[in-house]
Parts: C-alpha cells; sequence; structure tokens
C-alpha cells in the first residue's frame, strides 16, 4: 500500500503523522529519500481531506489575527484583498473561507504553482491557523461591484452556457458554495477569470475538479473569454 502512495502524497502523508500517529505507525520500510520533482499523481483525488487542510478547516479562525496575517499579502492583494483591476492579482475579498483554505494548501502542496506567492505563504511563514485566520477575514470584507470586466462581446451566448453548464456549481449569481469548496465568481477580476479557465481547461492549474475541468475542455478561447466577462459582470 506504501509504495502505491507518490513521493508527494507520501511528503504530505510524513508532514501529518507529528499530528496523532507517530512516525514509526506509517513510515517503516519506506527508507529512500523522496525525489525532489515527484511525477504527476495518476491517483490524485480531488479535495482530499487530509494534511494541513484539514487542520486549517478545523480551526476556529480569529478575524482580527487574520488582519495581522493579511498585512504581508496586500503589496500584491491591495488594500481590502480587492485585487488588481487588470487580474494580475486576483481579489480575495468576499472569497469563501473554505476556497481560500484549499487554495493556499494546495499551493503548499505544489498541485497549483505560484512561485511569485509562495514566499509569503510558504509553511515557515503561515501556520494551519494563520491560515484559518486570514481566509475567515478574508471571507467577511466587502467586495463591491468595481472590479475589472470585459469588453462586452458574446455575453448572450455566454450567459446561456453559464447557466447550462457552470450554475450548478458556481450558482446563478457566481456566489459559489462555501460547503463544497466552490469559488465565488462573482465581482472577480475579468482577467484573472480567463487565465484561470485557461489554465484549468489546459491542465496547468493541476488542482481543478475533474467535472469542471470536462466541462471547460471542449470549449475555445473565445468562449472563455466571453464567459469570464459574462461571470465578472454577475
Ligand atoms: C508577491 C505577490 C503575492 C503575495 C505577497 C501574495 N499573493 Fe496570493 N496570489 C498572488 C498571485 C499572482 C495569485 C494568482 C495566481 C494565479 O494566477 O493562479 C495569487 C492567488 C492567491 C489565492 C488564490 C485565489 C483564488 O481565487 O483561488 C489566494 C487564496 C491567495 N493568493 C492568498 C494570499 C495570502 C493569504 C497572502 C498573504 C499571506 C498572499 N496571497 C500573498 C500573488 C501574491
Ligand atoms: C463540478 C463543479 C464545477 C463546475 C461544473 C464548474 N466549476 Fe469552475 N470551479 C470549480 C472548483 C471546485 C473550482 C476551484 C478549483 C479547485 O480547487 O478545484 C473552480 C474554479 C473556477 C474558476 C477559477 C476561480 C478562481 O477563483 O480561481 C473559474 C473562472 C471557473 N471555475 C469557471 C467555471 C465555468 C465558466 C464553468 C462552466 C463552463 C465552471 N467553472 C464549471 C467547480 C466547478
Amino acid at each position: 500500500m506504501m509504495r502505491a502512495l507518490s513521493a508527494a502524497r507520501l511528503r504530505r502523508r510524513a508532514a501529518t503523522v507529528g499530528l496523532a500517529l507517530g512516525l514509526a505507525l506509517v513510515l517503516p520500510g519506506c527508507s529512500a529519500p523522496t525525489p525532489a520533482a515527484a511525477p504527476e499523481e495518476p491517483e490524485y483525488t480531488w479535495n482530499q481531506m487530509q494534511g494541513e487542510k484539514l487542520i486549517a478547516l478545523r480551526a476556529h479562525g480569529d478575524v482580527t489575527r487574520g488582519a495581522i496575517a493579511f498585512e504581508v499579502c496586500q503589496g500584491c492583494h491591495r488594500a481590502g484583498a480587492l485585487g488588481r483591476l487588470d487580474g494580475s492579482y486576483p481579489r480575495l475579498a468576499g472569497q469563501h473561507d473554505t476556497v481560500l483554505i484549499k487554495q493556499l494548501t494546495d499551493v503548499r502542496a505544489g498541485r497549483r504553482v505560484n512561485p511569485r506567492m509562495l514566499p509569503f505563504a510558504d509553511r515557515h511563514v503561515l501556520s494551519p491557523q494563520d491560515i484559518a485566520d486570514v481566509a475567515l477575514y478574508l471571507s467577511k470584507l466587502p467586495s463591491p461591484p468595481d472590479n475589472g470586466r470585459g469588453p462586452g462581446v458574446g455575453l448572450d451566448a455566454a450567459a446561456r452556457t453559464y447557466q447550462d453548464k457552470c450554475t450548478r456549481c458556481h450558482g446563478d449569481k457566481g456566489e459559489g458554495d462555501a460547503s463544497l469548496f466552490y469559488p465565488r465568481v462573482s465581482h472577480q477580476h475579468y482577467r484573472y477569470l480567463l487565465r484561470e479557465m485557461v489554465e484549468i481547461r489546459d491542465g496547468v492549474r493541476r488542482n481543478a475538479n475533474p467535472r469542471m475541468v470536462e466541462v471547460v475542455k471542449p470549449l475555445t478561447d473565445a468562449e472563455l473569454d466571453a464567459l469570464a466577462d459574462y461571470m465578472s459582470r454577475l
């Protein structure tokens, strides 16, 4: 069973064991150091409840501590976590805390690549409790409809596609679903939404829900563009 686990999974598991199990129980017979570049995990299961993500989800977040933890993030994500209109830095204000926790821990686990941010959000900087704090703080910040939008082309067709393929997860009004880890997409910057959809479709962002990947696979760049524009106006 241990041999079936990938190196990345093992490392994550190894980080967790201090918690309850104790190293001896989990790693006997596993002497070789894990290779630096872990291969793709063919057995990847979306949003597995384990490791530091589970710890952060179970922790009680504290908004006051979260505000302090957010100070180092502001240089990029801007005051109030409103992000930048050009989408280079996403808006975090008003995003579900569960989504923020999943995304941050996915970045730390290497499933979502963000080398610019990682030095500010890695394990030696933020503890799982800090993640819970900052996620709760961000989820309660107001997200006004002053986000970056697209050129307004093809919105009717995009609305039909969105209703047909996306509402069941992202909601009629783009509100997402905190309990299911589906992100809010309303009031998010158009260019960020577009970039993420392209990366999810093309397998660059590797932490995405496989059912979403299926749904965006057949869509063209132009269709994704109009969809991003449509969502930015929800
Ligand atoms: C050096 C710039 C930088 C800093 C500092 C930074 N981030 Fe980010 N962050 C980014 C970029 C760029 C992205 C978008 C990455 C992408 O395009 O996929 C991002 C994305 C995110 C996301 C994913 C949002 C989503 O909608 O999925 C979260 C959550 C996040 N950052 C939280 C934080 C927190 C919390 C901090 C502070 C502890 C922080 N960031 C500090 C640059 C930064
Ligand atoms: C089965 C549920 C599901 C469906 C259907 C789905 N999505 Fe998603 N979507 C997600 C999840 C979950 C994420 C966050 C990535 C992750 O961690 O899995 C996401 C992420 C996104 C993001 C990036 C948001 C961010 O903050 O980074 C965009 C944009 C998006 N989806 C658009 C769409 C569009 C457009 C459709 C329809 C064509 C769609 N999604 C269909 C579940 C879904």
